[in-house]
């Protein structure tokens, strides 16, 4: 392969984690980073090309992809090369994602020659609350390994072309349904604000700006904590009822070890 496109959405970084680390194992030449977290991505499509190989990941937001995530992925154009697709869930379910970024990607031209779920530190996660902490950990990461061995194996032994069979993706059609999320977002506490930028920065939907002081748009949130996370000062906090009440639910329910699955 002449070149790897590595081509993720990913507000705290887990995604990027995992497809980063997979795109560097399939890399033996040119590897372009394309990062659609922000809305001022740029890419080259022709770098997109019979010799080319991709890695797309997204985060799982409900059981699903997220919409500005789906969105920007459209303005590629795959031209029928090989891609990989690779969804990153808190370790509760990915429920519809994985099948539904392996659509995605055909609609975008490519071929899926394999996809993957990983975990990754679940967005709401707090140290009190933890929920998969610290994933991807060592043995994830070695599972990226193993995942990048047995696609090799599949693109070096094949003769025709190594796609996958859809129908062993799991997730059900209809899509479960996205739904509205009331317009709430992070808070700041502005006594302990440095104004240094760095949350309005990691908004993927620039919901952030600095006046005098930190102001939010709730209506453009979509809860992603990308800011919560990056905040040198730790003053971001998104302690709303709602929220509060899906990371008990989370730290009760799901908090048992889960473990990628490839399907290839
Ligand atoms: C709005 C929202 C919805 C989420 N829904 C799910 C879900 O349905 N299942 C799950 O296991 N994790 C869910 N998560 C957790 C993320 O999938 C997980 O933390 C992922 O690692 C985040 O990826 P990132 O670090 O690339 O942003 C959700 C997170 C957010 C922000
Ligand atoms: S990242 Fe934190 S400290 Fe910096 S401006 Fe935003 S809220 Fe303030
Ligand atoms: S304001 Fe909302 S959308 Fe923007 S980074 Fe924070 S949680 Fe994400």
């Amino acid at each position: 392969m002449k070149s790897t496109n590595c081509i993720y959405f990913s507000p705290t970084k887990t995604t990027e984690a995992v497809v980063t680390k997979l795109a560097e194992q399939l890399s033996s030449n040119k590897l372009n980073n394309i990062n659609i977290t922000k809305s001022d991505f740029a890419f080259d499509p022709s770098d997109f090309n019979a010799e080319s190989i991709s890695v797309i990941g997204m985060p799982v937001y409900a059981g699903r992809l997220p919409l500005d995530a789906v969105v920007r992925f459209l303005n590629i154009d795959g031209k029928g090369s090989k891609v990989v697709v690779v969804v990153v869930y808190g370790n509760r379910e990915f429920d519809d994602a994985l099948l539904e970024l392996t659509e995605l990607a055909q609609k975008a031209n490519f071929e899926v020659i394999a996809a993957a779920a990983f975990i990754g530190e679940h967005s709401y996660s707090t140290t009190g609350k933890p929920g998969a902490a610290n994933r991807p950990d060592a043995e994830d990461l070695h599972k990226v390994d193993e995942l990048a061995n047995a696609i090799r194996t599949k693109i070096e032994s094949s003769s025709a072309d190594c796609l996958i069979n859809i129908e062993h993706i799991p997730g059900n059609r209809p899509f479960v349904d996205r739904k509205q999320r009331p317009a709430i977002a992070p808070e700041t506490d502005h006594s302990n604000c440095a104004l240094c930028g760095v949350c309005v920065e990691s908004c993927p939907t620039d919901a952030i700006l600095i006046e005098t002081k930190v102001l939010t748009d709730p209506e453009k949130c979509i809860w992603c904590c990308a800011c919560v996370k990056q905040c040198p000062e730790q003053t971001r906090t998104f302690d709303h009822e709602i929220i509060q009440c899906i990371r008990e639910r989370l730290y009760n329910n799901c908090s048992q070890r889960k473990e990628p699955q490839f399907f290839l």
